[in-house]
């Protein structure tokens, strides 16, 4: 015989309990699923090296040779894994970033490379920002009053014409899908306008609407090999703004961005939750560097369990609103979703 809990008021036995009450049940009310096909893999890619060289700060990640990366590909399109974000590391910097418009730039050769590779079966991406190719470091061209004061002056305007070169090259290079993470105003409407005019209108644009100015990028600043000095206050978001970071989300939506990017994902969960309730484009996330190092450091010490810390992080994401996420695990945990 069942105790009834007793209903003060008529109200009735409410019991949630009993769609916990056995793994069957609880797959008929999970509300949040994640695929393989939710994930996308960021992968760095260096010029000049002959062996991939691991990354100190993000165990388990590379720097891969043109080689490994392409097998890389493959072993990501093999997990079910819908994509891969590329970014290139190049041997020589210059002020307003050449390598990265060069057909024979790092980058470019790597995105034709894994393109011939793996065709249709992952959406090959590539980062279009100007960071990994300037010798300042910085995402876009300094403007000449540049020196007096701690913060960088970035010369918006100037900026968005190296982007549209370099989406071109990207394009050319046979990107399906370019990611504007430099926060310069008005970059998606720039290059979709340069890219339609030059038959290009297949491409996709990801707007890194909402990128804020993180601590969790530091180990990214390893894996680049970033000359960067000091920080991106002056064009990344202040972490304290959830209205701006929507506000630049629609923007980026009206401008012809395909998909928006809310960036870091883990400590800005509010961020991506409302955001997704205001745009009608696809959502994504990014689980950058510092979330992957906390989790492996933590997992290597014994304090967490590794796999399921992974899983329920990634879920938490998709559960905020993301309809992918980027992330290092990509290809693992996809593995492990197959598992079941
Ligand atoms: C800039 C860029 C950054 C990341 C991706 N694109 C670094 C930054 O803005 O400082 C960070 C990704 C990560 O930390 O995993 N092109």
């Amino acid at each position: 015989m069942t105790r009834g809990l007793g209903t003060p008021g008529g109200f009735p036995d409410v019991r949630p309990r009993r769609l916990r009450q056995s793994a069957a049940v609880r797959s008929l009310a999970r509300e949040t699923d994640l695929l393989p096909r939710h994930l996308v893999l960021p992968a760095f890619v260096r010029e000049g090296i002959t062996d991939p060289t691991p990354i100190g700060s993000m165990p388990g990640v590379q720097q891969h040779t043109l080689d490994s990366l392409r097998r890389a590909a493959v072993e990501a399109a093999e997990a079910g894994v819908s994509g891969v974000m590329l970014f290139g590391v190049p041997a020589v910097r210059d002020a307003v970033g050449s390598g990265a418009d060069d057909p024979a730039g790092i980058l470019n050769v790597a995105t034709a490379a894994v393109a011939a590779e793996v065709g249709d079966a992952l959406v090959v991406q590539t980062d279009l920002c100007l960071d990994e190719f300037t010798d300042h470091g910085h995402c876009g061209v300094l403007a000449p009053s540049t020196g007096s004061g701690t913060d960088p002056v970035i010369d918006n305007d100037a900026t968005l014409e190296r982007y549209v070169a370099m989406a071109l090259a990207q394009a050319r290079a046979g990107s399906r899908l370019l990611g504007l993470s430099g926060m310069m105003d008005g970059q998606v409407a720039a290059v979709r306008h340069a890219l339609d005019a030059e038959g290009f209108a297949d491409v996709l644009l990801l707007g890194y609407a909402a990128k804020y100015a993180s601590a969790f990028y530091g180990p990214f600043r390893e894996a680049v090999d970033s000359q960067l000095q000091g920080d991106r206050r002056t064009y990344q978001l202040d972490p304290g703004n959830r209205r701006e970071g929507v506000r630049e989300a629609q923007l980026d939506e009206a401008e012809g961005a395909d998909v928006v990017m809310v960036k870091p994902a883990m400590a800005f969960l509010d961020v991506l939750r409302e955001v997704r309730d205001a745009v009608r484009v696809p959502v994504w996330a990014y689980q950058v560097s510092g979330e992957y190092a906390m989790v492996e450091a933590a997992a290597q010490n014994g304090w967490l369990d590794r796999e399921r810390t992974i899983r329920e992080s990634l879920l938490s994401i998709r559960r905020a609103g993301a309809d992918a996420v980027l992330t290092y695990w990509a290809t693992e945990a996809a593995r492990w979703i197959a598992r079941g």
